[in-house]
């Protein structure tokens, strides 16, 4: 088999969508700001997420619900500006586009004038149908995203599983069906059982990207905060940390503490 996403010079949703026929997992992480996304980029992500999860990990706020469409902006073009291959989704947020199609549709190409992305996501099914096929009619991808939705926290007032009763998954299944119906170029599924992101998976011809959602979806997204370990006090079971940068920081920063204190920095060899 070979490998769709290596060939390709700059990641497309055609080529996410080659990806999954072939049975070629997806990699996706988010990125706020210019550095990270440098890193991620080169590393050969396939898709770059400014999620709002800026919110929680860039700003310090407990949900994403406060994050402005303009504060999104200012992220996803420092991203754009680091980036080389990947495919830059990013998030609409909060209040941006429920309930109004028309609003959906300028804060969208908003998105896309003003930072250079190359693709949005939006969280829901049905309830945000009118919104998605205004945005898609201007010729702007659209990624849904179903099960957790953060946006929606004061409803479900918790952040755990959802999806288990086979009510909400049947109204998931359906909503993922109406997603791709529609013309979304994929689809997040976050934190419901792993069989059902299966079952999901199997029966619509868009990619599935899974976070808390088992390893049978088409690619997996994490927050990369988290994946760093910069972020401490989120542990969920789904969350595998590939670093511990929090303390790796904060021991590099101690020790520049140290040596500032002690007069060893700067040296000779460090000044004119
Ligand atoms: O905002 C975000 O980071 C997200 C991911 C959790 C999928 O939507």
């Amino acid at each position: 088999m070979s490998a769709v996403s290596k060939d390709a010079k700059r990641m497309t949703t055609h080529v996410l969508k080659r990806m999954k026929e072939k049975g070629e997992k997806i990699s996706m992480l988010t990125a706020y700001d210019y550095s990270m996304a440098r890193i991620i980029d080169e590393a050969g992500i396939d898709v770059i997420l400014v999620g709002d999860s800026a919110s929680n990990v860039m700003a310090g706020h407990e949900t994403t619900l406060p994050i402005t469409l303009d504060q999104m902006i200012y992220h996803a073009s420092s991203v754009i500006r680091g980036i080389k291959k990947s495919l830059v989704v990013v998030d609409l947020p909060f209040g941006t586009y429920q309930g109004d199609s028309k609003m959906a549709l300028k804060s969208a190409i908003r998105i896309m004038k003003e930072s250079g992305a190359h693709a949005v996501k939006l969280e829901g099914g049905k309830k945000v149908i009118d919104s998605i096929k205004r945005i898609l009619s201007a010729g702007v991808p659209v990624m849904g995203h179903l099960g957790l939705t953060p946006q929606s926290i004061y409803k479900f007032g918790t952040y755990t599983v959802r999806a288990k009763m086979e009510e909400e998954a049947q109204e998931l299944l359906d909503d993922a069906k109406l997603l791709e119906k529609t013309g979304c170029f994929g689809v997040v599924l976050e934190k419901i059982p792993a069989l059902l992101a299966a079952q999901v998976t199997e029966s619509i011809g868009i990619p599935t990207i899974g976070i808390g959602a088992g390893n049978k979806t088409d690619g997996q997204v994490l927050v990369s905060h988290d994946l760093f370990g910069i972020t401490k006090d989120f542990n969920p079971r789904f969350l595998r940390r590939y670093a511990d940068l929090f303390n790796t920081m904060k021991e590099a920063v101690s020790h520049y503490i140290d040596d500032v204190k002690s007069q060893d920095f700067p040296n000779e060899s460090e000044q004119y």
